[in-house]
């Protein structure tokens, strides 16, 4: 026993910032951030906070999917820039949509919603939960240093949700991590009068090119791993979902795979990079676009800060 997703939501707050908005206080232009990384806009957040964000997402998912949020057994929530440290932001979810069950946070860089899933799978295996919960929300804009174009170009928020139940949709997966800092979002370091070092500013921190070779390789690498651990073919595969990061990384994988044009799904132009918020916000896509059928196989493929990436297999 796995589990099969019974709906899906997403919220993306409506303040809409093109690259030429950027361009007029960041030595940036349009012309370079369409070339390197496919990103015409983001939405960034004026007055909503990252719960904020997955509470809609949540609620979104809960209509689509018929669960009353009395019906809930579990809620993930992961975030790489969510409002607390603690509380986890999973349990001010819980209070706002009025559930009353266990909620908690999961902390894994961009590539959270997978690792997620992945534990979502061990309660399901273990008969603890018969619905669950499940949402990414990132308010990238609170931790980007707005003065260092290298990272504030290519970020950007937004929420998405799953509602999960009992089934076999989950076939398999793949986790990686080779601990490293290329990416990090350092904490602030504290008043401690006793404390001697400093740790650098509390925004995201990013080696770009060393962090891009790992991606195409992680993503060429776990999109094949997952495939083999199934009798499944590139030819069966309605939709790969990847890390939306740059399009520059999923046209590299894309090319290593010489697959059909549209495979890959690709919303980054809109929404940037959006953390770990980036597959559930185009699985919703889809799902309410009509353009995943009952049957269809998916693959899910991220990666990011950890360095971490992961994979799976889903049949809808
Ligand atoms: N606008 C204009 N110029 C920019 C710029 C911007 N927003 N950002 C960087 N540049 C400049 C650099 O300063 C550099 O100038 P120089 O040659 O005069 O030194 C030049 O563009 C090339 O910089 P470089 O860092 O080599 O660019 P790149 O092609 O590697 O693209 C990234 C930079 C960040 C877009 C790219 O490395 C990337 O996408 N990396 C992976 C990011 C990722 O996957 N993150 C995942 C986190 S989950």
């Amino acid at each position: 026993m796995s589990f099969k997703i019974l709906g899906t939501g997403r919220f993306i707050p409506p303040k809409i910032v093109t690259n030429d908005d950027l361009s007029k206080f960041m030595d940036t232009s349009d012309e370079w951030i369409v070339e390197r990384t496919g990103i015409r806009e983001r939405h960034v957040c004026t007055e909503e906070t990252t719960v904020d964000m997955a509470v809609e997402a949540a609620k979104n998912a809960l209509e689509n999917s018929g669960v009353d949020p009395s019906e809930l057994d579990m809620i993930l929530f992961t975030t790489s820039s969510g409002d607390y440290t603690t509380p986890a932001n999973a349990c001010l979810v819980q209070a706002r949509i009025g559930a009353t069950c266990p909620a908690m946070d999961v902390v894994s860089g961009c590539p959270a919603f997978l690792f997620m899933l992945d534990c979502a799978a061990g309660y399901f295996a273990r008969g603890r939960v018969k619905k669950m919960l499940c949402i990414s929300a990132e308010r990238m804009s609170r931790v980007l240093d707005w003065d260092d174009r290298n990272t504030a170009v290519i970020f950007g928020d937004g929420a998405g949700a799953v509602v999960l139940g009992e089934g076999d949709s989950y076939l398999t997966s793949r986790l990686y991590v080779r601990g490293s800092t290329i990416i990090q979002i350092p904490n602030y370091d504290g008043k401690s009068p006793f404390y001697t070092s400093h740790a650098e500013t509390p925004w995201v921190h990013m080696k770009g090119q060393e962090t891009f070779k790992f991606a195409v390789t992680r993503l060429v690498t776990d999109i094949k791993d997952v495939l083999s651990d199934t009798s499944l073919s590139m030819d069966d595969i309605r939709h790969i979902i990847p890390h939306q990061a740059n399009l520059r990384i999923i046209d590299a994988a894309r090319k290593r795979f010489k697959t059909r044009e549209d495979l890959f799904y690709v919303n980054i132009d809109r929404y940037g990079n959006t953390s770990s918020a980036t597959i559930p916000i185009a699985l919703d896509e889809l799902n309410r676009a009509g353009k995943i059928e009952k049957g269809d196989y998916l693959i899910l493929s991220a990666f990011g800060a950890g360095l971490s990436s992961a994979s799976c297999v889903i049949r809808w």
